[in-house]
């Protein structure tokens, strides 16, 4: 009898505040119709001060939780992936584990980025198949406004605060490119093997290193002592550098390539594939894969328009749309894929 990986539930929350593109051009150089026409985002959530990414991991995992039907302590094992972990170290998952209540259950934190999702669902499928785990709660959750350079977020929402002096505009600007991609959520899934032929099916995954430094943050590293100076804040080295261009190259051509590699191996065609749910970091690169993989509208679901990028979020929170809004239909075959910083690349397989 085969045993597969099953997704009993899925659960996801956004920051607290709602921030369209024309509200980004308060505090920068940055126009509505330069985001959406490169990247297709319309809007995004951003916490209020003070929410972590844990905090909205919590509500994620307690909608999971009730989606799946399950009692919270039914859940042994947790994965989180995250790369805005609430503190330098400890990472989010054990203090997640201490939030729900859970006991003593062992919490492994992952940091592969935009694939973390990904990367935790094999971890996830390996651990739950060898017995390691019977329950596994798999976070991915972000809280990206950390990063953000500009200190006018009373402003940004509408509550009063002071417009940035042209040298704030002109500091915010410098980091534009990057900060008007990103948004603030969590998503969250339960998962369980059970014996039957449904589930999650196979996986591809692969790591370059060599291009790290397309997309990283420079300082706040141990590679330099101290690890964070004076003069990296000065000079917002802790704030991610990234060559948009060659990312955009990456994710064009490896997700395309990796979708097509696992499908085959696994014995479907491209056209088997009722549902593609990429990572979210630009609607261009979306429909580029698309395009590449000849799939019809129908079969590609896509919301950064509504959210942004929210790195290792983004496959639950489509997840979840799909479940709920019936995108995804027992029996479906569905392929995740992502490419993220590192780089780190994917895909998965599952039979829903
Ligand atoms: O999960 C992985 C995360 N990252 C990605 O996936 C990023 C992948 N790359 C991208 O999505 C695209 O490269 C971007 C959306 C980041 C940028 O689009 P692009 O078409 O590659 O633009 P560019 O960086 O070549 O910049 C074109 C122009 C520049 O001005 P000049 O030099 O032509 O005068 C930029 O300064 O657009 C300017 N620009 C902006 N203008 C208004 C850059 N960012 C902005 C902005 N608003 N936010």
């Amino acid at each position: 009898m085969t045993t597969r990986t099953q997704i009993l539930g899925t659960g996801f929350v956004t920051g607290e505040k709602l921030v369209k593109n024309a509200d980004l051009a308060k505090l920068m150089d940055t126009s509505d119709e330069w985001i959406r026409e490169r990247s297709g985002i319309e809007q995004r959530y951003y916490v209020k001060a003070g929410t972590g990414t844990t905090d909205l991991a919590l509500q994620a995992a307690e909608k999971a939780i009730a989606d799946a039907k399950i009692d919270k302590h039914e859940i042994d094992y947790i994965v989180f992936a995250t790369m805005t972990p609430d503190h330098y170290f400890p990472g989010c998952g054990g203090i997640l584990q201490s939030r729900l209540g859970l006991g003593n259950v062992p919490a492994l934190d992952i940091r592969q980025q935009c694939t973390g999702f990904i990367y935790g669902l094999q971890v996830s499928d390996a651990l739950l198949r060898s017995g390691g785990a019977k329950t596994i709660l798999l976070i991915g959750a972000e809280v990206h406004t950390g990063f953000m350079p500009w200190t006018q977020w009373d402003h940004l929402f509408g509550e009063g605060g002071e417009a940035p002096s042209d040298a704030e505009r002109a500091w915010n600007s410098k980091f534009r490119d990057r900060t008007v991609l990103f948004g603030d959520a969590a998503g969250a899934a339960i998962l369980r093997a059970h014996d039957g032929e449904r589930g999650l099916l196979g996986f591809e995954l692969h790591s370059d290193g060599s291009t790290f430094k397309d997309l990283y943050v420079p300082a706040v590293g141990f590679a330099q002592r101290p690890y964070v100076t004076p003069k990296d804040y000065a000079e917002g080295r802790h704030i991610p550098e990234m060559n948009g261009r060659s990312v955009f190259k990456q994710a064009v051509t490896r997700m395309p390539e990796v979708v097509k590699s696992l499908t085959a191996r696994l014995g479907h065609k491209i056209e088997d594939l009722d549902l593609l749910i990429a990572h979210q970091a630009n609607l261009r690169i979306n429909e580029a894969v698309q395009k590449h993989l000849g799939l019809p509208d129908t079969k590609v679901f896509n919301n950064i328009q509504r959210y942004g990028n929210t790195t290792a979020a983004t496959i639950p929170i489509a997840l979840d749309e799909c479940r709920k809004s019936g995108r995804v239909k027992e029996g479906d075959l569905v392929c995740f894929v992502g490419l993220g910083a590192g780089f780190h690349w994917g895909a998965a397989l599952l039979r829903a």
